[in-house]
C-alpha cells in the first residue's frame, strides 16, 4: 500500500472563522485539486474541522462541557446539521476533481472517556485504504463513557489518534499561519516563526496559544500533534490556505516555511 498521510483541514482553512457558516470555497477547491494530484503516489485521510459551522453551535448549547440539561440535545442535533453541511461541501469539491472520497461520521464508530477517544472501530478506515478511497472525517460530536455522556472530539484528536493507530508517515495539521510562532503573528510584529518544537519547549510560549475555540486552539493541536510524534510519525503545522502547501508539505517539506513537530 503507498505511505498513509493524514491531512487534518482546521476550520480556518475550510471555513471564513469569522462568518458564521460561511466555507472558504476558493481553500477547499484548491485543497481538493492537490489531492487528487498526491493520490497517485499516498493513502490519504482527511480530517477536517469545524471553524465557522461546528464551533458557533457547539459553544451555544455548552456540548465540549457534557450532560448538564435536557436542552442540550437538540444542540448535538445542530452540530450535526451543520457539520454536515460542512462535510459534504468538502466532499462535492473533492468528488468534482475525482477525489473518491467516503464520509465517516466519529459519533458512529468510537466513544470517549472524559473527552479522549476510548475505543474506535477503525476495520472500515483499514478497507477504504486498501481500496484507494479517501476517509473525510470531521471533528465530531461523541458519546461518552464517563459522567459527562457526550464530548466533542476534535479534528485535532481524531487525526493523531488515526496516525498511531493506522501506521501513518506523515500528519500534516493545516491551519491559516504558518506554524505555530513565539506569539500571535497577528497581533505581535516581533513573533517568529519556531521551526522545530518538542515538548520541552512548550512551558516557555506565551499563554496566547492557550487561547481559542470550543476544543482549545493552537496549544491543544501542539499536545495532540506531540502526542503521534513521540510515536513516530512526522508531525507538522502549517498554512494549507497557501496554494500548493499542502503538495510541498507532504513532498518536498523542506521547500515551505512550517513548524515541526519533534519527540524530545
Ligand atoms: C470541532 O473540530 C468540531 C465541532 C465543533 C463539532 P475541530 O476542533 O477540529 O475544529 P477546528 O479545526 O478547530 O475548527
Amino acid at each position: 500500500m503507498k505511505p498513509l498521510v493524514i491531512v487534518k483541514l482546521g476550520g480556518s482553512v475550510v471555513t471564513r472563522k469569522n462568518e458564521p457558516f460561511t466555507p472558504n470555497t476558493p481553500v477547499i477547491e484548491q485543497v481538493s485539486k492537490e489531492v487528487s494530484e498526491l493520490l497517485r503516489d499516498y493513502s490519504l485521510i482527511l480530517v477536517h474541522g469545524g471553524g465557522s459551522y461546528g464551533h458557533v453551535v457547539a459553544s451555544e448549547y455548552r456540548i465540549a462541557e457534557g450532560y448538564l440539561q435536557p436542552s442540550q440535545l437538540i444542540g448535538l442535533s445542530r452540530v450535526k446539521l451543520r457539520m454536515n453541511e460542512l462535510t459534504q461541501l468538502i466532499l462535492a469539491s473533492l468528488a468534482s476533481h475525482s477525489v473518491p472520497a467516503v464520509p465517516v461520521t466519529p459519533v458512529s464508530c468510537l466513544t470517549c472517556s472524559s473527552g479522549r477517544i476510548e475505543s474506535f472501530f477503525t476495520e472500515p478506515l483499514r478497507m477504504m485504504l486498501s481500496l484507494g478511497l479517501v476517509p473525510l472525517i470531521p471533528g465530531d460530536i461523541a458519546m461518552d463513557s464517563s459522567e459527562k455522556r457526550f464530548t466533542i472530539v476534535s479534528g485535532d484528536q481524531l487525526s493523531s489518534f488515526l496516525a498511531v493507530r493506522l501506521g501513518a508517515v506523515k500528519l500534516v495539521y493545516g491551519t491559516d499561519v504558518d506554524g505555530v510562532f513565539t506569539g500571535d503573528p497577528r497581533l505581535d510584529p516581533n513573533a517568529s516563526l519556531i521551526p522545530r518544537l518538542r515538548r520541552s519547549m512548550l512551558s516557555g510560549l506565551t499563554a496566547t496559544l492557550r487561547a481559542g475555540d470550543v476544543t482549545g486552539g493552537i496549544y491543544r493541536k501542539i499536545e495532540e500533534g506531540l502526542y503521534a510524534a513521540e510515536k513516530g510519525v512526522k508531525v507538522m503545522i502549517g498554512n494549507l490556505t497557501r496554494p500548493d502547501a499542502l503538495s510541498l508539505m507532504i513532498t518536498d517539506e523542506s521547500s515551505i516555511e512550517c513548524t515541526i513537530l519533534e519527540a524530545g
